[in-house]
């Protein structure tokens, strides 16, 4: 077991892409906190990773909210004394041309994909730094390296992420804390599903991206785990302020 005696914050871990990373972190030894905007999905997967015999906490929390981050984070602590690894991956999308979208949905997007990561990384990166290290792994989108159609606000925020985890890294390497970050391409899951079902178009889109997979089929939320794994365990101790894709080829550079 590569994580043994850790513990895991992964925000978004009540269904699809965080569900999947948290129990691949628990199956690896580490204890995790599950924030989730819905409690009762964060409380299902802390059963699911009590069954694998780790240690779980479900804490009901809005990422969006600088209060419930700070609190969620006081709580992981009161619970298991001490912070490993952080997984960034909580994140929404609105699928449409952008001439024709609204400023609601931009600041939705925004606020969770890019703000509400910056307020994670703030309120957890005082006690990596007091313990002198740590792993931040940030979940963005290969519509963040190349662009997305039809996601352009969505592409623009993973971009923000991938460009703050790099300008991170930097600042904070010599402190023992790497910064790294996963970039899924499709992975099929409720969100994708709620794109497909938006609009006929979008459905079009997606269907076209699928079909330009080099690997000839959408990918699973337990397809990007071992990426995540890597990145918080000893094997990536040398490795920070880099981007992964992981979305069957879909993306190459
Ligand atoms: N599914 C894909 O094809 C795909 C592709 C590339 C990147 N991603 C990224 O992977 C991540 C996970 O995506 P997914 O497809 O598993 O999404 P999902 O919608 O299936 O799950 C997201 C989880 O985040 C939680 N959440 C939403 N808003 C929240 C908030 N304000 N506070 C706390 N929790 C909140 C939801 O309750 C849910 O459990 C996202 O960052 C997404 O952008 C997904």
């Amino acid at each position: 077991m590569r994580l043994e005696g850790r513990t895991a914050i992964v925000t978004g871990g009540g269904q699809g892409i965080g569900r999947a990373i948290s129990l691949a972190l628990a199956e690896e030894g580490s204890r995790i906190a599950i924030f989730d905007i819905d409690g009762e999905r964060a409380k299902k997967v802390a059963r699911e990773a009590e069954a694998l015999k780790r240690e779980a906490f479900p804490v009901e929390v809005d990422l969006t909210r600088k209060d419930h981050v700070l609190h969620a984070v006081k709580q992981t602590l009161d619970r298991f004394g001490r912070i490993d690894v952080l997984v960034n991956n909580a994140g929404t999308d609105k699928m449409g041309v952008f001439v024709e979208s609204d400023e609601e949905a931009w600041d939705k997007i925004i606020a969770l994909n890019f703000r509400a990561m910056l307020t994670t990384c703030k309120a957890v990166l005082p006690h990596l730094l007091a313990r002198g290290g740590g792993r931040i792994v940030n979940i963005a989108s290969d519509a963040g390296r190349a662009g997305s159609s039809g996601e352009a606000v969505y592409s623009g925020s993973k971009g923000a992420v991938i460009a703050f985890s790099k300008a991170l890294a930097r600042e904070v390497a010599r402190q023992g804390i790497t910064v790294n970050v996963v970039c899924p391409g499709l992975i099929e899951t409720a969100l994708l599903q709620a794109l497909r079902d938006s609009a006929p178009t979008n459905a079009k889109i997606l269907d076209a991206v699928a079909r330009a997979i080099p690997m000839g089929r959408v990918g699973r939320p337990e397809d990007v785990t071992g990426a995540v794994v890597f990145f918080a365990s000893r094997d990536a101790d040398y490795v920070t302020g880099q981007t992964l894709s992981v979305s069957g080829g879909l993306t190459m550079a």
